[in-house]
């Protein structure tokens, strides 16, 4: 009974409190006419870097940061001596090479290549992104059958506007590409035909070093071939899309700042939760798989075995609950990892799966402060 109460009491203080999607980052627009370097040196002196985007809630709140419709800098850029590298257009789903999915040798007579977007027909390969095919959707939306083979001949870009439209993203990741449902949909039609699915492969990189996947260049204006633009900027009077310019040229520009930070000094769990009180804002809460994945990247820099999160177990109430009074909505916990017992507190594993492991509360490890 308490134990209800207690529950629709935190239900009442939060909201709804699940469904909050708080980003551990956050933009601030710099009005000041600076060249690509410049604008770097600054951001990574007041702030975290020049700004990365994940995804489009990130571009959104790019945009509401600023009232300014100009161009201004952002943290991607093409120094990379035309270096390029696979991705998949779905954000979050990260590229890792298996050889065996490839037929380099399998384009077809029809098929212009090498080039830089691939597509499924029994293997893989890299073809020329202007040609047209069918392709291959995902919807992220939908329990099972979450793939759609669309029957119309697009070049990858379209294929890829269709998709973000109308479904999630172009199929992504080869769990997905290599699975079963898509081998369905290849074998239901009597003759082999090729699809495109979400792979592209450029040679722009993030400032910070992030290997974000997310793209959103103005297909009018931006061509990935003139190679003396080799930084990006995004254009706020075209609903944000991206385009280049010279590196040199001065513009206003987007930093981020980073809301988290790992304490590489072993304490107790209380202690912990102490030092981060007092000299940030909290021990880190995580109640999405996006937090998630930003406190993993943390947690991978430290000396300890395990880091500690915001989570505890209250003997009295008999639940888990995040110290800065959040419902346990979202749950990474290692298979055998979730002993209910007094003095219990969560460590992070520092390396992957990074999943949750309770731990005694006087045991010591390294930290994740919020700052905001
Ligand atoms: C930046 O440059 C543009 C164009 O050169 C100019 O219109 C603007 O006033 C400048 N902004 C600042 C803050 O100097
Ligand atoms: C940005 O502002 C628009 C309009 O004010 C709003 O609808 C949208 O939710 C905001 N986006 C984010 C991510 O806050
Ligand atoms: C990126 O750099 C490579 C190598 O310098 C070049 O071939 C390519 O055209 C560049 N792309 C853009 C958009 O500048
Ligand atoms: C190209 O980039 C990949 C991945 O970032 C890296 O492993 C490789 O060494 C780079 N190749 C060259 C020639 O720089
Ligand atoms: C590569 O793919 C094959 C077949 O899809 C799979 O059996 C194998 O485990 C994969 N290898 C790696 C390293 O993921
Ligand atoms: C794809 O087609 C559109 C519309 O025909 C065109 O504007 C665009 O340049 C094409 N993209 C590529 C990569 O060929
Ligand atoms: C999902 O796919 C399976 C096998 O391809 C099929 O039997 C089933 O009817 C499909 N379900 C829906 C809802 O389309
Ligand atoms: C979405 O799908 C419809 C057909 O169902 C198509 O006509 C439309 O062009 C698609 N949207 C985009 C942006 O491609
Ligand atoms: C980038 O991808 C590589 C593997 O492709 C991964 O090992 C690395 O952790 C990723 N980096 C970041 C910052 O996510
Ligand atoms: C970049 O290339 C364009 C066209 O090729 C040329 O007009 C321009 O002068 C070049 N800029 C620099 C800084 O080299
Ligand atoms: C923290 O403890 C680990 C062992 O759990 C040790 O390897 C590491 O050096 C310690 N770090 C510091 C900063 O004392
Ligand atoms: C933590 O407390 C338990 C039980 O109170 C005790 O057995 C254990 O030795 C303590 N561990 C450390 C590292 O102090």
């Amino acid at each position: 009974m308490a134990k209800m109460h207690w529950i629709l009491f935190l239900h009442i203080l939060m909201g709804q409190g699940c469904l909050f999607t708080c980003r551990l980052y956050e933009y601030h627009f710099i009005a000041e006419n600076k060249s690509w370097s410049e604008a770097q040196t600054y951001c990574r002196e007041k702030y975290t870097d020049l700004a990365k985007v994940f995804d489009m809630t990130d571009m959104s709140r790019l945009r509401n940061s600023t009232q300014n419709q100009g161009e201004a800098w952002i943290g991607l850029n093409n120094n990379t001596g035309g270096n390029r590298t696979w991705h998949w257009s779905l954000p979050g789903v990260e590229y890792i090479q298996n050889d065996s999915s490839w037929n380099q040798n399998g384009r077809q007579e029809t098929e212009p290549g090498p080039g830089n977007c691939g597509r499924k027909r029994d293997k893989l390969v890299d073809v020329s992104c202007d040609s047209t095919m069918w392709f291959i959707c995902y919807d992220g939306m939908k329990k099972d059958n979450k793939t759609y083979l669309i029957e119309e001949y697009k070049n990858w870009t379209e294929a890829q506007s269709y998709c973000r439209y109308n479904y999630t993203d172009l199929a992504s990741g080869l769990d997905q590409v290599d699975g079963e449902e898509i081998e369905a949909l290849v074998k239901s039609k009597a003759t082999p035909f090729s699809a495109w699915v979400g792979l592209f492969r450029d040679s722009w990189r993030w400032s910070d070093g992030s290997n974000s996947s997310f793209r959103y260049w103005d297909m009018q204006l931006f061509n990935d071939e003139q190679s003396n633009k080799t930084c990006a900027m995004t254009l706020l009077n075209r609903s944000g899309k991206w385009s280049s310019d010279e590196c040199d040229k001065e513009k206003p520009f987007f930093c981020y700042d980073d809301k988290l930070i790992l304490i590489k000094e072993n304490k107790t769990w209380k202690e912990a939760l102490d030092y981060c009180r007092e000299s940030h804002r909290g021990l880190v809460s995580i109640t999405n798989p996006y937090q998630q994945r930003w406190a993993e990247v943390r947690a991978k820099n430290a000396s300890s075995p395990f880091v500690w999160l915001g989570l505890r177990y209250s003997c009295t109430l008999d639940l888990w609950f995040w110290v800065n009074d959040k419902l346990v909505c979202y749950e990474k916990w290692s298979r055998e990892g979730k002993t209910e017992d007094c003095g219990r507190a969560v460590g992070m594993m520092r390396g992957g799966p990074y999943e949750w492991v309770s731990q005694r509360d006087n045991e010591t490890y390294n930290f994740i402060c919020s700052l905001e």
